[in-house]
């Protein structure tokens, strides 16, 4: 007999939360009971799951009894005060926010790439950021041929990146615009409608914003390799959805573009467009809603021989996030390593 178990969504309300439920329902993931949970903002919210409504509840001390699995996504503090609870109450927990990812103790997966670091975990697995997963789905397998010695990243980071409510403050103020009203920033320290900032999360010393270091840490950890050079650039853009990236690639020798396209169109996760004639290359409204990651564009670095580039666009919510969370915990009842564990211990 097959096992099911039982899952608890933390932060269930939100962009990520949804999207969760929708992908736990479409990949028929073995749930014997499934609890959602969010601020109690939300309490007594309901929403559908396989033709029932589900009612959401705050989350609390015992909120975590008898759950075997925790798909977190309700922001780093949450994370940070609920996640002990949960793994001492006998759960898994696979976390969204950046709150553990660099934790020697916890593992960084992403499926496509080093499915094997889940295997290592005592409670918690981190989900990387989303410019990261995005990025190393379609780099990791040309890195695999070559190694890649130097990585220069560029973002255009969709709203959704923020939360939901993000997404509502784009549409709003798109609204306030057309009809001649000023924009009201909330969620975003400036307008985002018609406009494009670079991101705004909080600076370093070097001038890097914490989203920026989080692809040069987060790869590095990733990819196993602490001598990868990475360098990035995040921006936030007036898309709904789907994050963009340009990225330069700096091998040790030249990668040939038709080898890179043959390697990238045989991908895990990887969609490859590419139509040269037409002009057709990846773009967020036709990545929004899918599960591969678009990547297209690829060419010659004319200013380096072994450099090349390319161009890629993934659903920030679905494999930036929700859908790599759930692959995660597929890889866990695949390797039979969702058993729970108590052995996470916080410091
Ligand atoms: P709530 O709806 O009750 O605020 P998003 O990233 O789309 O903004 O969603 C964030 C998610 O995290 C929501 O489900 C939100 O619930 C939840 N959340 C935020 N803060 C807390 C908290 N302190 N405790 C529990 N859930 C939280």
């Amino acid at each position: 007999m097959s096992r099911s178990y039982r899952v608890a969504i933390l932060g269930a309300t939100g962009a990520v939360g949804r999207e969760l439920l929708t992908l736990l329902e479409s990949r028929n993931f073995p749930i014997a009971d499934l609890k959602l949970l969010a601020s109690n903002r939300s309490a007594g919210q309901r929403l559908p799951f396989k033709g029932e409504n589900l009612t959401v509840e705050t989350v609390s001390n015992s909120a975590f009894d008898n759950v075997d699995l925790v798909l977190a996504s309700a922001g780093g503090s949450t994370s940070k005060a609920w996640a002990t609870t949960a793994v001492e109450a006998g759960a898994v927990v696979i976390d969204n926010s950046s709150a553990f990812r660099m934790d020697p103790q916890v593992p960084l997966v992403v499926p496509e790439v080093n499915p094997q670091a889940a295997a290592n975990h005592k409670g918690i697995i981190a989900n990387p950021n989303c410019t990261t997963i995005l990025m190393t789905v379609a780099i990791w397998p040309l890195h695999q041929l070559k190694p890649i010695k130097r990585i220069i990243a560029a973002t255009y980071q969709s709203a959704s990146g923020a939360g939901a409510q993000a997404m509502e403050e784009v549409k709003t103020q798109a609204r306030a615009i057309l009809d001649g009203r000023e924009p009201k920033p909330e969620a975003f320290p400036y307008p985002l409608a018609f406009n494009l900032f670079p991101h705004n999360s909080p600076l370093n010393e070097q001038g890097y914003c914490e989203e920026e270091m989080k692809m040069v840490n987060e790869t590095r950890k990733i990819f196993g390799d602490q001598d990868i050079r990475v360098t990035a650039t995040c921006v936030r853009v007036p898309v709904l959805r789907a994050h963009s990236e340009a990225i330069n690639l700096e091998f040790e020798t030249p990668f040939a573009p038709e080898s890179a396209r043959k390697i990238l169109s045989q991908a895990a996760g990887v969609k490859l467009v590419e139509d040269w004639q037409a002009n057709h290359f990846p773009m967020p409204i036709e990545a929004s809603g899918r599960d591969e990651v678009l990547v297209g564009r690829i060419r010659q670095d004319i200013s380096h021989p072994c450099g090349l580039e390319l161009w890629l666009c993934g659903d920030q919510i679905r494999k930036g996030a929700a859908l790599n969370a759930v692959q995660i915990a597929e890889l866990l009842v695949e390797k039979n390593l969702l058993k729970g564990s108590a052995a996470y211990v916080s410091r």
